[in-house]
């Protein structure tokens, strides 16, 4: 008896897989997952290990879920394991309707329609006809050994070989369009077959059974690679290709685990490329996206796959795009990997320029999610551009929110503001170069944007007068003779009518407010946030402050401030007092370091 698919997945999800296992042996709990001696080979150390819905040996490989375990562990059948498991569960074994029934028979042969049709691929390459498919892939570097591993094949020339071949076995033309192996003429006519001319790959389910194919045009043609339509049996957002082969990668003996990385790549000859350079984990989304079924799929096998797609603009995108698509499902025993191909490669291309051995090395510089993804956003912001900064903190916060997993996502928001701030406002300079932009993501590093950058200093020298307005009296000539944008120009004026007449901080902002000011005081804040804590600061050195309004002075109107020290100068020898000495040194210090670009002590923040 075959169960509908729903009732069995329900039947997973209500049973933990470790409790029906616990029952049979003493497992330890380890991090995420639980660990055992595994009770179907002798064994005295645990390489036995039960996950959130499967469970694997790593000692004899034996692997499943929990179905298979009441199987295999009580030598129960599929319907006696389910019988057992549903009681459990307290669910009803559903009865099957003759339409359920139906539909899974035309399953089981639809199987075997395309199980046939591979093996008519698979003989016909070696026929004198596939001489041309033949040659394509041994000048490829396939070799002969791995044709019969991948199962590739060649479609024949597309005059009714195929079709002849699967009537003779007894299947319906009708069938055979299903399976999709047919073009279709009309909604129900079918004309001919799809593929022809071409090298077949087929496209395999989780238990090894052919459910598509692609096929590659020999030369230069369009489309470059065909693959099946959606079937009952194939749906291309839920299959990768070569997922078949993951179940058997850990239990080939690799010098260095990496080999068994999974790595998602992104065409049909990077999976057997890797393959042959001895790397068995790799698989391919099929011309798409790759999806969240997909991650979920891959998830069952590794907790961490290294997603390495092309070294181009396309791979690039594909890139950010499986990044933004896993952050709803991301858990903290659920993640991906970046691995950047240099620009114009692809893995294929990779391993046969520079060898296994190159990509191994490669494979252990791969990128955590969290950190590509802050290279890839930070890679061209301009750390003088306060906007650019503004924008790409608006960006990681999003980022990290779109993160369901509450833990995660704090994490996430942590360690991104963390690099933030060290990267644009840490006294270190070692920090200041963005060690996190991996450097065959960028491309260009934009240019400065001086008026970006000037504007960004005007509304620091705002920021701080509206802070600290006293400091507006020392300042009012230089303040007066800046260039400002018209809107500063009115703040300006409004500011010293209004710091002459009231007394107290509160009243003055609240009347500049009043006066039409409130947007351009929340812009001039928000700009120079950075540079200056929102919150009341504790008295503050006026010395220190008013230097520090010199310095941002400084970088716009050097000649200025050239004019101002000198003024100063005078006025101490003049006046040789302890305030105008302070006032003096204030001013030159600031110009010190306008001119010579060099800040002994940090120009972000003092304030
Ligand atoms: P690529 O064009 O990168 O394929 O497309 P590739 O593997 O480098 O091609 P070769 O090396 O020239 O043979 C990557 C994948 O996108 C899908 C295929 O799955 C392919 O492997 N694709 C590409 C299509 O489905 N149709 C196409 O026309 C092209
Ligand atoms: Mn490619």
């Amino acid at each position: 008896m075959a169960f509908n698919q729903k009732f069995l997945e329900e039947l997973r999800q209500r049973i933990p897989i470790y409790t029906v296992i616990g029952r049979k042996i003493k497992l330890v709990r380890s991090g995420r997952f639980w660990k055992a001696c595994c009770p179907f080979h002798g064994e005295k150390t645990p390489s036995f290990y039960v996950y959130e819905d499967h469970f694997h040996c790593y000692g004899c490989g034996i692997h499943g879920d929990v179905i298979s375990f009441v199987m295999q562990s009580e030598g129960r059948t599929f319907n006696e394991a389910i019988t057992e498991l549903a009681a459990l569960a307290g669910l009803e074994v559903p009865e099957q309707t003759p339409q359920d029934r139906q539909r899974i028979e035309k399953q089981h042969t639809l199987y075997d329609v395309m199980l046939a049709a591979q093996e008519y691929y698979c003989s016909a390459l070696d026929m004198s006809a596939a001489k041309a498919g033949k040659h394509y892939l041994l000048e490829r570097g396939i070799q002969k050994e791995t044709f019969e591993s991948f199962k590739l094949g060649w479609s024949g020339d597309g005059r009714g070989g195929l079709i002849h071949f699967l009537q003779k076995k007894g299947y319906s033309l009708d069938l055979i369009g299903e399976a999709g192996l047919l073009r279709k003429k009309t909604e129900t006519e079918w004309s001919g077959e799809l593929f022809f001319n071409r090298v077949i790959y087929p496209i395999h389910d989780c238990k090894g059974r052919p459910i598509a194919f692609g096929g590659r045009i020999i030369g230069d043609g369009q489309p470059k690679y065909l693959n099946s339509p959606e079937t009952p049996l194939f749906s291309k957002r839920r299959i990768l290709y070569g997922l078949n082969r993951l179940s058997s990668l850990f239990k080939r003996n690799k010098i260095d685990p990496l080999y068994n990385t999974v790595v998602v790549v992104e065409g049909y000859m990077d999976v057997i490329a890797l393959y042959q350079a001895g790397f068995y984990g790799a698989v391919a989304p099929l011309g798409t996206a790759l999806t969240k079924e997909q991650m979920k799929l891959l998830w069952r096998v590794t907790s961490e796959p290294v997603l390495c797609f092309d070294g181009d603009k396309a791979g690039y995108k594909a890139m950010l795009h499986a990044a933004e698509e896993s952050l709803p499902i991301l858990t903290p025993e659920h993640s991906l990997n970046f691995l950047p191909l240099p620009e114009g490669e692809d893995p294929d291309s990779f391993v046969k320029n520079n060898g296994s051995e190159a990509f191994l090395s490669l494979l252990s510089k791969k990128q955590s999610l969290c950190d590509a993804l802050y290279g890839i956003i930070s890679a061209h912001v301009d750390r003088n551009s306060p906007e650019q900064r503004a924008f790409l903190k608006t960006q990681l916060l999003s980022i990290a929110q779109k993160i369901n997993d509450e833990t995660l996502s704090k994490e996430y928001r942590r360690i991104f503001m963390d690099r933030f701030y060290q990267q644009f406002h840490s006294k270190n300079n070692q920090f200041r170069n963005n060690q996190y932009v991996n450097k065959n993501l960028l491309i260009s590093i934009q240019k400065i944007d001086k008026i970006q950058v000037d504007y960004e200093r005007i509304c620091i020298l705002f920021a701080i007068l509206l802070k600290y307005p006293d400091l507006l009296f020392s300042v009012e000539s230089a303040f007066f003779k800046l260039d400002l944008p018209n809107q500063f120009v009115n703040l300006r004026a409004a500011m010293l009518e209004i710091f002459l007449e009231s007394e107290s901080f509160e009243k003055r902002i609240k009347r500049l407010k009043e006066e039409g000011f409130a947007d351009l005081i929340k812009e001039i804040n928000n700009q120079s946030s950075i540079f200056i804590p929102q919150q009341e600061s504790t008295k503050c050195d006026a010395h220190l402050v008013e230097r520090h309004w010199w310095h941002f002075y400084g970088l716009l109107n050097i000649h200025e401030l050239e004019f101002q020290v000198e003024q100063a100068r005078k006025k101490w020898v003049q006046c040789p007092d302890e305030h105008h000495q302070n006032i003096f040194i204030a001013r030159l210090k600031a110009l010190n370091i306008a001119k010579t670009g060099s800040n002994t002590e940090q120009e972000d923040e003092i304030l």
